[in-house]
């Protein structure tokens, strides 16, 4: 299995384990995280950004071309944003944490 870190934009921390295989975005929804995921996948929602810890971004395949045209679009996208749709988990990377953005409180200026 694999360990996925949850990090709620309010804070909040939730450890879950993953299949190898399984894609971020359900193992996320399946963990009750606030991701949309509209399209399933099809790169043309963007409601499944998350932002990767720092820390483990550089052990992510690197985003598409098409992946970072939507990222480019999501509200608070920051260096280290991806779609959870397009992320696959694998052996490689056990122990990722994956931040919620803080979107809705963007809009509102904070
Ligand atoms: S679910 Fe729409 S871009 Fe990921």
């Amino acid at each position: 299995m694999i360990r996925v870190r949850f990090e709620a934009a309010g804070g909040a921390v939730l450890d879950v384990e993953a299949p190898p295989g399984a894609r971020l975005l359900e193992v996320a929804q399946n963990a009750g995280q606030p991701l949309e995921g509209t399209c399933e996948g099809q790169m043309a929602c963007s409601t499944c950004h998350v932002i990767i810890a720092p820390e483990d971004f550089g052990r992510l395949p690197a985003a598409s071309e098409e992946e970072e045209d939507m990222l480019d679009l999501a509200i608070g996208a920051v260096r280290t944003s991806r779609l959870a749709c397009q992320i696959v988990l694998t052996d490689a990377l056990d122990g990722l944490t994956v931040r919620m953005p803080a979107a809705h409180r963007d809009m509102q200026g904070r």
